[in-house]
């Protein structure tokens, strides 16, 4: 039964405007968090309500939150409101076979790019060398190394020391040692550890990925890669700043850009989209 169903009966036809159609959960059967995102101005009453109609209709949801802010800062964290439950929010996520321990409160984590990530670990060939910025707890490198048993290496950079930790162990827990690196740091500083090395450089920051194509181009090997290059754009003109940028990168360094395929991933603001261009870059 759906959430807005089950408060038909409770709520008045004022009050269910203010209940949202769909939720996020994170985590599995063992545990989960569910994440609400309520529109300006909803009553307590109505978020409370919806908080324990969740809990009724999916037993493993121990903590109901509401999204409280927009994404901040470095790390790309919101903060959050404990609508209902016991205010635990570490779970253990389980996507396309890969189990990934998560606080979504800590660190950045969407359920919703599963589709998106293993669309770009299906990529992925036989003896690739591979670097995943802005890695987070893992999800990119851990589907890559999941699907392409057969990947030489994965290195993957992450600055929020409680995304790298979850990381660490997430790598362990789905026993991937030794063919993902997990490495803390700023990707400015640390790419250059693999610069002339790599097969493929994925870099899923939307907000500013730009900035630091200059070290993805140049962790790539001297024969050339392919980038996955993640912006922000405007409904209209979707990839031509984004190309633009990728090419402009390519040409200082010597390269040219291909593009393999470009696609909107999901929306972000009203007639602002996130975007995936997956370019080869080759020499000139
Ligand atoms: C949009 S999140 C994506 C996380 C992960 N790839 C995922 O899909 O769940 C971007 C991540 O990049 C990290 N980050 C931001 N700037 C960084 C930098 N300069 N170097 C390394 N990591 C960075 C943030 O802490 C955050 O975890």
């Amino acid at each position: 039964m759906r959430v807005k169903e089950l408060l038909r009966e409770k709520l008045s036809s004022n009050e269910l405007k203010f209940v949202p159609s769909s939720f996020d959960i994170v985590g599995s059967r063992s545990g989960a968090v569910a994440i609400v995102e309520f529109p300006p101005d909803s009553p307590d009453h109505v978020k409370r309500a919806v908080a324990e109609a969740i809990m009724a209709i999916h037993k493993n949801v121990r903590t109901v939150l509401a999204k409280r802010s927009e994404r901040r800062g470095v790390y790309r964290l919101r903060e959050y409101e404990v609508l209902a439950g016991s205010g635990e929010t570490e779970v253990v996520h389980k996507e396309h076979g890969v189990l990934m321990k998560v606080d979504p409160t800590k660190v950045y984590f969407s359920p919703r790019e599963a589709t998106e990530r293993m669309r770009i670990a299906r990529q992925v060939k036989p003896g690739e060398f591979v670097m995943v910025m802005f890695a987070g707890v893992g999800p990119y490198a851990l589907a890559i190394a999941k699907t392409q048993p057969l990947v030489r290496r994965i290195v993957a950079i992450e600055i929020n020391p409680e995304a790298y930790r979850y990381m660490v162990e997430n790598i362990e827990l789905n026993k991937l040692q030794g063919k993902i690196v997990p490495v803390l740091g700023d990707v400015r500083h640390e790419a250059a550890r693999w610069y002339g090395m790599c097969d493929r450089v994925v870099m899923p920051l939307p907000r500013g990925a730009y900035k630091f194509l200059n070290e993805a181009v140049r962790s790539l090997r001297p024969r050339g890669g392919v980038i996955h290059f993640y912006h922000w754009s405007r409904e209209g003109e979707l990839f031509v700043e984004a190309l633009y940028l990728v090419e402009r990168e390519a040409l200082v360094h010597g390269m040219y850009a291909r593009v393999l395929d470009a696609r909107v991933v999901s929306p972000y603001a009203p007639r602002i989209y996130k975007v995936c261009i997956d370019t080869l870059i080759k020499p000139l």
